[in-house]
């Protein structure tokens, strides 16, 4: 039988529990996700291409079924490279949905059969966002229930040095 392939594209500076979650959502429904992290994002990252890998990949140890890959150019070729039926993005609240539909009618432009599947976010986490986590963190505030532990000190470990 043909393998399911979604994509599930994002910064991901850094990666949060909202994220994993949308991850781990993803592979209920399909046979394999690939998390294609941006190389270049229009944001300056705080974290490197590398860091921002490796912090997905301590969460997802024990997932064969998920890889990470780097994105570059368009996701429409990506997903074309890759097989991929479907793109995956977690939606937080009506704030998202604006760049979210436009993000999915453009892809949908591109390539209309590619389907995007929004995920709607657990309420206790729709709040959650890689921006405000790195805010929070570097005003001295107490995020880390919001991240894996790991990326919490990774975070911490980032903004002290200078
Ligand atoms: O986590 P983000 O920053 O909201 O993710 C945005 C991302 C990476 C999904 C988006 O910028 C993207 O798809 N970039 C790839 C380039 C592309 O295809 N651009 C056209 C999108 S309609």
């Amino acid at each position: 039988m043909l393998e399911r392939v979604a994509i599930c594209p994002g910064s991901f500076d850094p990666v949060t529990n909202g994220h994993l979650a949308i991850m781990r959502r993803g592979l209920a429904l399909f046979d394999r996700v690939i998390v294609a992290v941006a190389i270049n994002i229009s944001k300056r990252a705080l974290f490197s291409y590398d860091e921002r890998v490796a912090m997905i990949r301590e969460s997802f140890s024990d997932e064969p079924r998920l890889v990470i890959e780097s994105l570059q150019g368009l996701l429409t070729d990506y997903a074309d490279t890759h097989g991929a039926i479907a793109i995956i993005r977690g939606l937080r609240g009506p704030s998202d949905l604006a760049y979210e539909m436009q993000m999915a009618q453009m892809n949908r432009h591109l390539k209309p059969d590619l389907d995007t599947v929004f995920l709607a976010s657990d309420s206790e986490r729709a709040f959650v966002s890689s921006s405000l986590v790195r805010e929070v963190a570097s005003l001295g505030g107490d995020a880390s229930a919001l991240v894996p532990p790991h990326v919490w000190t990774a975070l911490n470990a980032k903004l002290k040095t200078p």
